[in-house]
This record gives C-alpha cells, structure tokens and sequence, in this order.
C-alpha cells in the first residue's frame, strides 16, 4: 500500500467505505471508472480498522498487515464446485483404476445398502415463553458495513417453533419432551441427561476413549464457554458471502483460524524464519525452539509420553501413507491381513488397497449397522493371528459416527495386531489420550484443528516406531553419510526428511494452545448440544433423511432432501452465505453403505451457534416451502 493510500484510507469513516463498498458491487463486474477496486477497497478498509485503538497482535512488534481476501468471489460468482460436474460424469480409465491381487476379497457380511432408509419423523417441538433470538455478535474490526441480512422469513422466531436455547435452559421436563416428541436416534435419548446437575463422581473411560470429563454438565459449560467471545477470535467469521454473513458449516473439510494462530505464523516469519537443526546462528535457533515448542504441544495435546513419539508430516493422509509404506512394508505380507471399517475416509482405504496389492495381502472391512455403528461383533469375526493392522477412524467425516476406538484396539491387541486410529475428524471435538486409547499410531491434520494446512502429525508408540523403516530419505534424518552406508536418526527425525513445514508446525502449536486454553471440555460440550438442536431441527424437514444415526455422533449431520440433488441443496445454503460441503466427502463406501453417492453435510465447530442452525433450518424450510 502506498504511502498516499495509507492517507486515503486514514480519513475514511466507516460509513464511506461502506458507501463505496455497496457503489462497487452495484457495478460489478467491472468497476466505474476511477472507483478503487474491490481487493484495494478492502485492503484500505483493512488499514483503517487497523489503525483503531485497540487492534494491537498478540506479539508486540509483530504488527504483521491483515490482509483480507478479495471479495470479488462474493458478487455472483459460483464457486466451481457448484458447478462441477458430478463425480459419476468422471469415471477413472482402466489404467488409473487399482489392480487388486486375486486373494483381495473385501469382507462385505452384512448388507451393503440399507433396505430400511430412516423414514421422516417430523412432529411438533415443545413451546417455550419467552424465547428471545439468538445473540447477536460484535462487529469485527475487520468486517465492512454491509446491508442489514435478509433471513427467508419476515420473522424467523416466529416462523420456527421455540425449544430450548442458549438464553433459555431446559428443564429436563422440556428436554424429555423434546426426545419424546421428535427423535428416533439413539444419541439424542442421552440429552436427558444435559439438564442434569453435574455429576461429580468419576467414572471409566468411555468405549471410543473419550474422558469422563466430557459427560454433559449443561448449565457448567454454558457459563464456560462464551461462543460470542471464541466467534471474535475468528476474523473470517465476519466476512461476507453474496451480501450475508459467512455462516462456516464446513468444518468436517477445514476449520477456520483464529487471529492468535494467523498472528503466530506472522510473527515466525517476521521474527524466526530460518531453517531448523543445521545453522548455528540466532534466527536457527529461535526456528529450532519453534519448531520443537510446537512438538511439544503436540505431545501434550495427546498425552503422548514424549515428544520422540511426535512426528510432524503434511496431514492425516501423508502419515497413514507413512505407516503403510514403513511400518506396513516390513510387517505386513502376503496373505496377512489388514482391517478397516466401512465408514473409513479414502485416505484410510487407498493407502492398504495400495500395500495390499503390492504385498498379496488382504484387506478386510467391518461392516456397520443402519445408524452408521461399526457392528463390533463382526468386526471381532475379522480378527485371527494373520491380522496385522487395524486401522479404524475415531469420527467418521461423512457420518459423525464416533467409534468404539478404545475397544476396536483392545480387541485387535488380543489377536497381536498393531491399530492406527485416525483422529482426522476427532481432535478438534473432544480430547485426545493415546495412552487411554492405547493405540499404536495416531493421526491427525492440523488445518481440521483451528491450525493451518499443509501440516499434521503422526503420533507411533517407541516400539512401533523404531520396528519402522525410513520411508524418505534425504538430509536432516541421517547421522552420517557415506557412500558406502547411511546411519539414521531415532525417530522423530527418521521420518521428517528434508525440510518441514517449519512455520506451519509453529501454527499448529499456536492452534493448540487455543483450543486447550478453552478447555476441550467446555467445546465438547458446547458442540453436543449444538448437534442434538440441529438434528432435531432437521427432523422437522418433511423429506429430509439423515445419513448417519449414531448413538455417540460428533459434528457431522449428512442428509439427503427429497426433491433436490446435493449440489442443489448446497448452492441454495451458499446463496445465503452458509458454507456445507456436498457431494461424496471422500468416502464413497460409507455414503453407498446408505444407498447414496452424495450427501449434503453441514458440520460444526467450536464457534457455531444456534442461530447458524436457524439459518441452516430456514433455508431447507423454504425449499420445502414451508414455513414462510
Ligand atoms: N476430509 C475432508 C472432508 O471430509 C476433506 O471433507
């Protein structure tokens, strides 16, 4: 920005940048002539705001400029996936499809679709007095004046009958109500237990090893858990997308960041940046402190005994690519087999398919029941000395089904398999304890965590990691090199060949501190009360099935609309600025195991509200055409 745009956007108020804000989207596509273009309105908007008292970083010195998105995107255009063709249109050519080895016989026992789609079951919610809206948020520094947002009723509240909500606790008279009323999924029946007093004796882990300390206490985590304040946190929850407030229900695909995580990575490039271990000056050195910091928050984050058992990789994908090609290669051969389950993401499948079919070993797959629940009794079928690995998802991202984790790995270590759980859709809902899970390897994404892409972490106890090859090699994993012979490292640098992702790593670190600094606790909880209201909100939508049933379900609410392709339903919710991914969310077993190939999947995070659940709500009622 030039010295005289800094003066322009100093004297703007923020009426005026609204003014030309709105003169610039009347004119679009092409902006009148002499008018500043949108990318530069929003850049000296940007200043502006920035130059307000109070808008200092959380690094002092480390004012790093915050650069807002182009809003171009915003004004009628249609984002690409809108418009892709569907998946079906694209079928992969002979050559790209998987050769399978002949002894590859995925066991497919129970019945791949269900013959009892769940039927609708709308009915009436119970009515509350007194019901007031959803809280309204502060404005961000960041956000432009925009006009007032048009929802599809002249009166939301008024076209939706009340239930319980943030600013109106329920009784546990209204909450059995509700379930009476509405509900046939299993998980809803334990909100019986939200408007309880908190129980303070301890009890057992549960069976996908999820902390005692996540058992709902309702009125304790709504005093905790201050949604507005973690909302502001997030600068782009105050962007806009065709004129309404971003609405981010697509967390299952990427979380959004807040400002201590974007200021974090900043201040590393502005204060650290070099690279780690090799150089012997001060900026190496504070690289180094960086990198390793992050590891250790990492190791804390899930209560790993030591940093050495933390290894950092681009995401979920490349460290279960990892453990196939390292761990697997050396242990798994032909005729061993390899156990997934059927509503594993692609990431979990492709790589054993791979191995397999390299190997001659076989892959085999347990099988779920119609609510979207691994069927243990099958899955233990499965299990026999050949099985050398279970590799099972803690969350499944196409269902919200959370897994019996902690049982699956006792059960696969009485057969003296090795269980790679992948916590992909997990960590950023609940806590995370491998030693309470006992697993052998854990993985995880930072970017699905609140920290950025491109980094992510492969947890592996010392016995299974130093029993593990180096899959890649090159400098910074090596001890000495000759021509004749390489000497490796101990993990973690056996396995973070070249250099790393150093200033992501530190972001992710950043993104931990956040969450842990709210308490997993208090989001759980926050979380689960956010799906139970929505799921029984999309209970009242006549011809809207549920893809996914669970009794224990974090985040993810797939469904089908009658009448409307996926894509139909997700262009209708991004024209009101609601982000949902719709389509086959990279797990086409699991969506087919319904009998579908897409659905559309709203998923929720941390710094959801009720009042994006209205939204979401109101939009599918006037599909419905009802309501209004
Ligand atoms: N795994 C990501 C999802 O579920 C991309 O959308």
């Amino acid at each position: 920005m030039t010295t005289s745009d800094q003066d322009k956007a100093g004297s703007f108020s923020p009426q005026m940048i609204a003014d030309v804000a709105e003169d610039a989207r009347g004119a679009l596509p092409s902006a009148p002539a002499g008018a500043p273009d949108v990318a530069a309105l929003a850049q000296m908007a940007n200043e502006f705001f920035r130059a307000l008292p109070g808008q200092t970083g959380q690094f002092s010195g480390a004012q790093s400029a915050v650069t807002l998105p182009s809003m171009a995107p915003q004004f009628g255009a249609t984002p690409a996936s809108m418009t892709a063709a569907p998946y079906t249109d694209r079928l992969p050519s002979e050559a790209n499809v998987q050769q399978m080895p002949s002894s590859f016989q995925p066991e497919l026992s129970a019945s791949p679709v269900s013959a009892n789609p769940a039927p609708y079951s709308g009915a009436g919610f119970p009515q509350h007095e007194g019901q007031s809206a959803p809280a309204e948020y502060g404005a961000s520094p960041f956000s432009l004046p925009m006009p007032s947002f048009d929802l599809p009723f002249p009166s939301f509240e008024a076209a939706l009958p009340a239930i319980p909500r943030m600013d109106a606790l329920p009784t546990e008279e209204d909450v059995n109500a509700a379930l009476n009323s509405v509900s046939s999924l299993y998980f809803l029946e334990n909100a019986g237990a939200l408007s309880r007093p908190a129980a303070a004796k301890p009890s057992p882990p549960t069976a996908a090893g999820i902390s005692p300390a996540l058992l709902p206490d309702l009125q304790l985590s709504r005093k905790q858990f201050d949604v507005g304040a973690v909302r502001r946190d997030f600068p782009i929850l105050q962007e806009r997308v065709n004129g309404k407030p971003l609405i981010w229900l697509d967390n299952a695909a990427t979380t959004q960041k807040p400002r201590s995580v974007i200021d974090r990575i900043s201040y590393f490039y502005e204060h650290e940046n070099s690279n780690i271990h090799r150089a012997a000056h001060e900026l190496a050195a504070r690289a180094t402190d960086a990198y390793e910091g992050a590891r250790q928050k990492v190791a804390r984050f899930l209560n790993a005994p030591s940093v050495n058992e933390v290894i950092f990789v681009r995401g979920a994908t490349e460290a279960i690519n990892l453990v196939a090609k390292s761990w697997g290669k050396r242990h798994i051969g032909k005729d061993d087999e390899i156990v997934i389950s059927w509503i594993e993401h692609h990431a979990n499948i492709v790589p054993w398919q791979m191995l397999a079919a390299e190997t001659g070993a076989r892959l085999r797959v347990a099988p779920v029941d119609d609510d979207g629940q691994i069927l243990l009794d099958e899955f233990e079928k499965l299990l026999n000395p050949r099985t050398r690995l279970v590799s099972v998802t803690q969350v499944s991202n196409a269902l919200g089904t959370i897994t019996p984790t902690r049982q699956i790995v006792q059960m696969a270590h009485r057969y003296g398999a090795k269980v790679l759980v992948d916590g992909a859709q997990s960590v950023s809902h609940m806590s995370t304890d491998v030693q309470v899970l006992d697993c052998d390897f854990f993985v995880f994404s930072g970017h699905k965590v609140f920290g950025p892409t491109g980094i992510g972490v492969l947890y592996g106890k010392p016995d299974a990691l130093a029993d593990s090859p180096p899959w890649q090699g090159g400098g910074n994993m090596i001890v000495d090199v000759t021509f004749e012979k390489t000497i490796y490292h101990a993990p973690p640098a056996r396995f973070e060949a070249g250099t790393g992702n150093i200033a992501d790593a530190v972001g992710l670190g950043a993104a931990i501190d956040y969450v842990e600094q709210l308490g997993m606790e208090n989001i759980a909880r926050h979380e689960h009360d956010l799906l139970i209201y929505a799921t029984k909100w999309l209970q009242t939508i006549p011809g809207l099935r549920l893809i996914g049933t669970a009794k224990e379900k974090a985040s993810v609410m797939s469904f089908v609309l009658d009448g409307y392709k996926t894509e139909e339903v997700g262009a209708a919710l991004n024209k009101e600025g609601i982000a949902v991914r719709s389509g086959h969310h990279c797990a086409q077993p699991a969506l087919r195991r319904f009998g579908v190939e897409t659905s559309v999947r709203p998923s929720l995070a941390l710094y959801n509200t009720y009042g994006d659940v209205d939204a979401l709500i109101a939009v599918l009622r006037k599909l419905k055409n009802i309501g209004a």
